[in-house]
């Protein structure tokens, strides 16, 4: 084992490539992630935004007469820029007070003849409450988009998540359990949506080979890279350089450009998905076993939430453990020891989406009524994140243990 000074463990748990998933694949990706996720289609992109403009696209085209869609005041600042692309506007709604779902009395105030979609979120693989956000959008004939980015695997009582709503997508990007380093799936329950998302996808989605290349190569570096003995060569470094300059949305890499990528995935890229995607059910066991044995630890600690699933019966995917610490001083403390220190301790995102100066353009005056989301707000400034991955062994997770004490 070498020296554990050069060993960085990465901030989520994702699925290690083997060289053998570059052998031709045995099926089609698109087969086996609709076999898995227990669906009779899927469909594939280049990214979960692509995915979103798609499905966005789509209903748009259903529903012309509406023109705004409702996300969560957290979330990925690629929602925002997505939901631009295609012409709409965002409007932001707060979180519950003690979790990440809608403020259910703030999104029935949203929610109106204009509303094209909400977006409830599974924030960090955990299951979010889709029935509530469900029942106040129907109520205004808005339709309803799962945003499972996070959240490949996860499980609803009965079915995938994604199936509550009229649509969802899950990302494959980088660090999402099973990766193409970039790369998106997107589901339907209702076959004539499913459809029109379908003909959307071959109007949006073209092939590009420069693109396309580019992945490839990214991906191939990813296989061989994604492992503590190289993580911190090719992104640990990076990430205490940003750490050091202050620069936290890019130490999270929370900076994205609004040219979105938009173009289909090559066979070949398919194919090494597909074979690794045989071995995510165990991954998901694995990491869910590691989650639960954890959170009890953690849970004892006082002054520390671990956030849960917010559907009774669900089993989330646990690509981090999400916790809240009594305000952003402690939380702040923890951070400073640990964030940087190559244990796989880090943020989601930086800021309540309002927050980022860059993503104001895209957030109409007007829309965002004053700029205030404190329950987001609050969430941003008091979490942080312990990566679920398996490499996090016994001994460096006690430290992180010692380290949350310590500051709660
Ligand atoms: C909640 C959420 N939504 C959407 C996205 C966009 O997915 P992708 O990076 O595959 O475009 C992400 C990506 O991290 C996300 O976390």
């Amino acid at each position: 084992m070498p020296d554990r000074r050069w060993l960085e463990i990465p901030p989520t748990a994702g699925l290690p490539l083997r060289a053998s998933d570059f052998l031709p694949a045995t099926a089609p990706l698109a087969s086996q992630a609709a076999a898995f996720l227990g669906v009779p289609h899927v469909g594939l992109a280049c990214s979960g935004t692509a995915c979103l403009v798609t499905i966005l696209s789509a209903m748009h085209a259903l529903q012309p007469g509406r023109d705004t869609v409702i996300v969560p005041a957290y979330s990925c600042p690629l929602v925002v820029l997505a939901i631009a692309h295609c012409g709409l506007h965002t409007e932001l709604c707060d979180l519950q007070e003690n979790g990440f779902d809608f403020d259910p009395a703030m999104l029935a105030a949203s929610c109106n003849e204009r509303t094209l979609a909400v977006l409830p979120t599974h924030l960090g693989g955990r299951v979010a409450d889709v029935g509530l956000a469900a029942q106040i959008a129907r109520r205004h004939g808005a339709y309803v988009i799962e945003d499972a980015a996070q959240a490949f695997g996860a499980r609803m009582p009965e079915a995938s998540v994604g199936l509550t709503g009229d649509a969802g997508f899950f990302s494959l990007a980088v660090g999402k359990g099973l990766t193409l380093y970039e790369g998106g799936i997107w589901i339907s329950r209702d076959p004539a949506l499913a459809e029109a998302i379908s003909q959307a996808a071959r109007k949006v989605l073209q092939p590009s080979w420069r693109m396309e290349l580019q992945r490839c190569v990214e991906l191939a570096g990813y296989a061989v890279a994604y492992r503590p003995s190289l993580l911190r060569l090719v992104y640990g470094n990076a990430l205490r350089a940003e750490l050091q300059r202050g620069n936290l949305a890019e130490a999270v890499g929370d900076v994205f450009d609004e040219d979105i990528p938009l173009h289909t995935v090559s066979r070949w890229r398919q194919g090494i998905g597909s074979r690794a995607l045989a071995r995510l059910p165990g991954f998901i066991e694995t990491t869910r076993r590691q989650a639960a044995g954890r959170i009890a630890r953690l849970e004892q600690i006082p002054g520390v939430q671990v956030i849960r699933d917010s559907i009774s019966g669900a089993e989330g995917v646990w690509p981090v453990l999400v916790l809240r610490l009594r305000d952003e001083e402690r939380r702040d403390k923890i951070l400073g020891e640990l964030w940087g220190s190559g244990l796989g301790v880090s943020r989601m995102f930086i800021h309540a989406l309002h927050d980022y100066a860059y993503l104001r353009p895209w957030l109409a005056a007007g829309v965002y009524p004053g700029g205030a989301y404190p329950n987001a707000r609050s969430f941003a400034a008091q979490t942080l994140t312990i990566t679920n991955s398996p490499w996090l062994d016994d001994e460096d997770f006690a430290r992180i243990c010692t380290v949350v004490r310590r500051y709660a």
